[in-house]
């Protein structure tokens, strides 16, 4: 079966789907993205993800070119045609076609464009065994919270983390830990309490940290929303990341020293499993 993708308004194999040269998302990284899991065929927390798509798109200034509901449909006939029932759907809006100018076009169509990848969350080994991190300087933006497709700083970061043999790099500014390359931080306390970073422009909203704090919450687990710095994060009792491709993931060495006794954590692995049991709960998503 050949993959197929959306590209403004149609259905296409991937070997048909071509975008203009003169993409504003190619020429200046113009464009905003989100990401969802998908999980015994359902979109989790979709509408979280949906209503910081919205967010992205008024914050840079570019309509909004479906409704939710066309969204998720559009979503759901993505995944059932690439016969897709666990992974990650990709999708992204940029300002469209236009000449080169910095300024914004007038009357340029946004340019959407969305694929699937198939790919193991449940089962994940790296579940089981936990992953390395590396902590490198935050180079980005001071607009962080925008889910903007200019990655460049974490294409660097992450590759920086690969060449490590790292699977995630954990990004530093001013000594605190904002957020990793791809995923939100986490790390928990000697004495059992979560922290993790307070939102601000200094890191994305993470959805899938949204919903781990809600469960959490309703647990009765304590939570710390605060920075943190690297030192604290070495000297942690756990470490994990969460984020839409991976939900919970444990981390058991950052920057090649072992966090806790070098293994998963068991408050990291609780907390996987209530996202796991929320993600295949028939209500899907916490609102
Ligand atoms: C920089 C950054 N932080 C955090 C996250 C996690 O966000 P979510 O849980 O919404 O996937 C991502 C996901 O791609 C990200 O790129």
């Amino acid at each position: 079966m050949s993959r197929i993708v959306f590209l403004n308004g149609s259905f296409l194999p991937i070997e048909e789907a071509k975008v203009s040269f003169m993409d504003r998302g190619f020429l200046f990284g113009d464009g905003v993205y989100e990401g969802v899991g998908v999980l015994g065929g359902r979109l989790i927390d979709n509408e979280a993800h949906l209503t910081r798509l919205e967010r992205s798109l008024r914050e840079i200034r570019i309509s909004n070119p479906y409704t939710r509901e066309e969204w998720t449909r559009l979503q759901e006939e993505l995944a059932r045609r690439n016969g897709m029932t666990e992974g990650f759907i990709y999708f992204q809006v940029t300002r469209g076609v236009a000449e080169r100018d910095f300024v914004f076009p007038e009357g340029a169509a946004p340019t959407v464009a969305m694929f699937t990848q198939a790919k193991s969350i449940a089962n994940a080994p790296a579940a089981e065994t936990g992953i390395a991190v590396i902590t490198v300087p935050d180079l980005r933006w001071e607009r962080r919270d925008i889910k903007s497709i200019s990655l460049l700083a974490q294409v660097l970061a992450k590759q920086a983390a690969k060449e490590a043999g790292a699977q995630e790099a954990w990004m530093v500014e001013d000594g605190y830990v904002t957020e990793g390359g791809s995923s939100s931080a986490f790390i928990i306390t000697k004495s059992g309490s979560i922290v993790v970073r307070p939102l601000s422009n200094a890191i994305l909203p993470g959805v899938t940290r949204r919903s781990l704090l809600q469960l959490s919450r309703e647990k009765g687990i304590v939570l710390d929303e605060r920075r943190f710095t690297v030192e604290e994060a070495y000297d942690a009792a756990e470490a994990f990341l969460t984020s839409a491709s991976n939900f919970v993931l444990p981390i058991v060495t950052i920057d090649g020293r072992s966090i806790g006794d070098g293994k998963p954590g068991p408050l990291t692995k609780r907390l996987r499993q209530l996202y796991l049991e929320m993600a295949l709960s028939p209500a899907a998503g916490v609102a």
